[in-house]
């Protein structure tokens, strides 16, 4: 299968993810363009979107998203500095270039066919290009297809903090280093079109 990812710019990447995370029912707190296009702003990112028929039809639709952006080690903005600190004595900053991937997913009708591993593969070449060093990504103990996913992809955990009042909610941060090298395990067949 030749998966079709598109990449788009900050305006058009903001309001595609506002419209495909209205299809995410599991996840009470959506992102709205707004919100994405503040955190994105001068900021080196990636936003892609895998596209697939719908069964029985021609047209292509965007099922799958990743969006990914970097972190500093100096970061002003409350949230990204909060992160940062969590990350520290986890992941190196210093004069190495950190990738965060901040959010993604794939509609609950398409997935486990390879869409987020295609757009997650993109990525990786994408951010090898631009020199990133390690892409650091959060999740939560309750999202079990997540964490299984994050394993096939080959992340390893690099820090767990446990919530004592409630374990579901503990986050994991789990990283993979950046190489030419982790090309060879790349397994999807992918066609790039930026939209315009
Ligand atoms: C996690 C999620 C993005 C996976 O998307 P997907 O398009 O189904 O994933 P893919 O089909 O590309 O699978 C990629 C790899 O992960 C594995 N995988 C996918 N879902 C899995 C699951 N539920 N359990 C274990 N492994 C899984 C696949 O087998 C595949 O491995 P392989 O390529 O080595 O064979 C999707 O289930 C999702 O959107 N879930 C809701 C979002 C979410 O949980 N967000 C949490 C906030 S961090």
């Amino acid at each position: 299968m030749e998966y079709l990812i598109n990449q788009y710019p900050l305006e058009q990447g903001a309001l595609e993810i506002q419209y495909i995370e209205e299809f995410f029912g599991e996840f009470p707190r959506r992102k709205t363009a707004e919100e994405i296009m503040t955190r994105l702003t001068g900021r080196p990112h990636l936003i892609l979107m895998c596209l697939a028929p719908i069964p029985g039809e021609s047209v292509r639709v965007p099922v799958s998203f990743k969006v990914a952006h970097e972190i500093f080690s100096n970061e002003e903005d409350p949230k990204l500095a909060d992160l940062v600190g969590r990350l520290h004595g986890s992941v190196a900053f210093a004069g190495r270039r950190i990738l965060y991937s901040w959010i993604g997913g794939t509609r609950r009708d398409w997935r486990g066919q390879g869409h987020f591993r295609a757009l997650n593969e993109e990525q990786e070449v994408w951010a090898v290009k631009q020199g990133f060093d390690e892409m650091v990504i959060k999740t939560k103990n309750k999202f079990y297809d997540m964490r299984g996913t994050l394993d096939s992809l080959r992340f390893q955990v690099v820090k767990y903090e446990r919530n004592s009042f409630d374990n579901d909610e503990s986050k994991v941060y789990l990283s993979k280093k950046l190489h030419p090298d982790i090309f060879q395990e790349h397994k999807s067949s992918r066609t790039l079109v930026e939209a315009a």
